[in-house]
């Protein structure tokens, strides 16, 4: 099959997109010191930028999960890698860069409030809200997107296509 690439958010898009959910976030959190945990490795460019726009105090950890083949989900959501910070009685934000079904930040969720943090809020570039299996609270959201495959920015396609500045919508043709 031959993979095509439709550019969905140009990069001058996710750049002011980034730069306002930055801007709300330090108006939000002003005052306090912030743990973002980013869940790898869709989220680790969204996660390098933002953080860098952020203004308050920031530390940073990650946490790997599995579930993903190609295409398709099965919502057998696993921990690949732990956390190696202490977040007890942090202001905990998930990094994520898509919430599809929801079954994975379900499970991060509640995996991290077994540390009892002392706030778990979310932020996702990313939403395929039409596509929800499972309600999650999402308090910052960059863009709401169709239920069609997405690349680039971090996101991949069997480990393809993180590099691309924008995110691209991929379909796979005859040859
Ligand atoms: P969920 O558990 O179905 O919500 O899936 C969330 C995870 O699936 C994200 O962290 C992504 O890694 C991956 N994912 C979901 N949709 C896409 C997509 O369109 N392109 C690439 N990865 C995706
Ligand atoms: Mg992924």
């Amino acid at each position: 099959m031959k993979e095509k690439l439709k550019v969905v958010i140009p990069e001058e898009d996710l750049k002011s997109k980034v730069s306002s959910l930055a801007l709300q976030i330090s108006n939000d959190y002003r005052g306090k010191e912030l743990v973002l945990i980013c869940n790898l490795k869709g989220a680790i460019i969204f996660l390098a930028d933002l953080m860098r726009k952020i203004t308050v105090p920031v530390s940073i950890d990650f946490i790997a999960t599995s579930s993903y083949n190609g295409m398709e989900t099965d919502g057998d959501v696993r921990i690949i890698k732990d956390l190696k910070m202490d977040i007890r009685d942090r202001n905990i934000l998930i990094v994520e860069d898509i919430v599809d079904t929801g079954y994975t930040l379900d499970y991060i969720i509640k995996y991290l409030s077994l540390h009892k943090p002392r706030d778990i809020k979310v932020c996702t570039l990313l939403d395929k809200k039409s596509k929800r299996q499972i309600e999650v609270p999402i308090h910052y959201t960059g863009f709401v997107v169709d239920d069609v495959f997405l690349v680039g920015y971090g996101l991949d396609y069997n480990e393809k296509y993180r590099e691309l500045e924008y995110i691209a919508e991929l379909s796979l043709e005859r040859e």
